[in-house]
C-alpha cells in the first residue's frame, strides 16, 4: 500500500483529532437517545444535522436532513438560520459544507477520522505533477477541463476550480461531464475512475478513447500517443466498498431470482454496471425502489446501511437484498457514532466547538468556484 504524507492544507482542514472522552463510552441506548434529543431541543434552531444515506440508523434518526452528496451540498449552501451544521457523513462532505456555508455558520464532523479512502487517492501535489507531465507528453492542458468527484479534498477542488473545472456528484456526473465537454477538448476525471468510465461511456465516449492515469507511475503510466488519443483521462482511484461487487454475484442473483432486477451505484466497476439493469446515485436508488411495483425483487449494489433501511421500509411489498451476500460496509461512514454525535452536541450546548472543519480561505476561494459551477448546472 502507498503511504503519503498529508499536505499543509490537508492538515489544517483535518484539524487536531481529539479522543472521545471516556464518559461517552458506556451509555445505554436509551440514555443516549434521551440525551441526544435533549441536546437537540436545547440547541433548537441554532443547530442543523445533515445525514448521508450511509450513516447508521442510530445516527441518521437524529438528522434534520438526509440525502446523497448533492442533496446535502445543496442543503449546506441553502444557508439556513442555523449557526451550527453538524455533518454526519465523511470528511470531504463536511469540507464542502464549510466551503458553501454562510459566514455566520460553523461546520462540525462528529469524528475527524471519518475520511474516505477514495478521496485520499488524489493529492494536490500528485495533480500538479499530472498536469506538468501531461503537458510534457504533448497534451494541451489549457484545453483539458478537470472534473473532480465531490469525494475529494478541498485542495483538489481548489486546483480544479482554478483550472476552469468543476465538481460533480454521482447524481449529476452526466450533466456535469457534458458541460465540461462543451468547454474543452478532453476531460481529466478524478479520483474515481469507475464513475468516470461509467458516465463517459453513457455519454458515448468509446473505451479506446479513455486512458487511466496512475499517479504512482512516471507519466501516469501512459505514452504520449495514449495521452494524446484520450478524450477522457481517468485518475486511478476507486471506492473500496463499491468495487467489491462482482458480475458473479449478479449471475448468482439472477439464477435465484430470474424475474429480479439489479441496481448498482456508478462507483461499481464497468463490468458490474454493464451487467446491472440500472445504475445511479444513492438518491436514484432510493427513488427507483420506492416507485417500483409491489412484488418486485431487487438486488442492490451499494453500502449496506442504506440497503438494510430500504429492505425494512419497503418490505413486505418488495423483496430487497444486498448484491454481496456479506454486505459491503463503509467503515469510515461507520465511524460517526451516536456517542461522537452526543459529545459534539454537548460541546455546543456548553459553548465548546469539538471537531470543527475549517478550510483555509485561499483554498476555499477556488474550491467554491468549482462547487458553485456544479450547483448552477441542472
Ligand atoms: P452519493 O451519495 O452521491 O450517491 O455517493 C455515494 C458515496 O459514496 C458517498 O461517499
Ligand atoms: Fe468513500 Fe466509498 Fe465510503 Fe463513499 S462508500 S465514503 S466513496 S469509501
Amino acid at each position: 500500500m502507498d503511504i503519503r504524507l498529508l499536505t499543509e492544507v490537508e492538515k489544517q482542514s483535518i484539524g487536531e483529532r481529539q479522543p472521545l472522552p471516556d464518559r461517552y463510552l458506556r451509555l445505554s441506548d436509551d440514555e443516549m437517545d434521551e440525551r441526544l434529543l435533549a441536546a437537540k431541543r436545547t440547541l433548537g434552531e441554532r443547530l442543523v444535522i445533515l445525514g448521508h444515506h450511509y450513516q447508521r440508523d442510530e445516527v441518521i434518526k437524529f438528522a434534520d436532513f438526509t440525502g446523497d452528496s448533492l442533496k446535502l451540498a445543496r442543503a449546506a449552501a441553502a444557508r439556513g438560520a442555523a449557526e451550527f451544521i453538524v455533518f454526519c457523513g465523511v470528511h470531504f462532505m463536511a469540507e464542502s459544507a464549510d466551503i458553501l456555508r454562510a459566514p455566520h455558520q460553523k461546520v462540525l464532523l462528529p469524528d475527524l477520522a471519518a475520511g474516505c479512502s477514495m478521496a485520499d487517492m488524489a493529492a494536490e501535489d500528485q495533480l500538479e505533477v499530472c498536469w506538468r507531465e501531461l503537458r510534457a507528453l504533448g497534451v494541451d492542458v489549457d484545453r483539458i477541463v478537470p472534473v473532480t468527484y465531490i469525494n475529494s479534498s478541498a485542495a483538489i477542488k481548489a486546483f480544479v476550480g482554478e483550472h476552469g473545472g468543476v465538481v460533480c456528484t454521482s447524481t449529476n456526473a452526466a450533466a456535469v461531464m457534458s458541460w465540461a465537454f462543451e468547454r474543452g477538448e478532453r476531460l481529466l476525471m478524478l479520483p474515481d475512475q469507475h464513475l468516470g468510465r461509467n458516465t463517459g461511456y453513457r455519454l458515448g465516449i468509446p473505451l479506446d478513447r479513455m486512458a487511466v492515469w496512475d499517479p504512482h507511475e512516471i507519466d501516469g503510466g501512459l505514452t504520449a500517443a495514449d495521452a494524446q488519443n484520450a478524450r477522457l483521462l481517468l485518475w486511478k482511484g476507486h471506492c473500496s466498498v463499491h468495487t467489491r461487487f462482482t458480475v458473479q454475484q449478479i449471475q448468482a442473483f439472477r439464477k435465484k431470482h430470474p424475474e429480479g432486477k439489479v441496481i448498482a451505484h456508478p462507483e461499481c466497476t464497468f463490468d458490474v454496471v454493464q451487467a446491472a439493469d440500472l445504475a445511479g446515485s444513492t438518491e436514484f436508488i432510493i427513488d427507483t425502489l420506492r416507485k417500483s411495483p409491489a412484488g418486485s425483487v431487487w438486488a442492490v449494489a451499494t453500502e449496506i446501511h442504506l440497503v438494510n433501511r430500504l429492505m425494512r421500509e419497503l418490505a413486505p411489498d418488495r423483496t430487497i437484498v444486498t448484491l454481496d451476500p456479506f454486505g459491503c460496509l463503509c467503515s469510515t461512514m461507520f465511524r460517526v457514532s451516536p456517542n461522537h454525535l452526543l459529545w459534539v452536541l454537548d460541546g455546543l450546548v456548553e459553548g465548546t466547538l469539538h471537531n470543527q472543519i475549517i478550510v483555509p480561505d485561499e483554498t476555499k476561494r477556488w474550491a467554491k468556484l468549482a462547487l458553485d459551477r456544479m450547483l448552477e448546472i441542472r
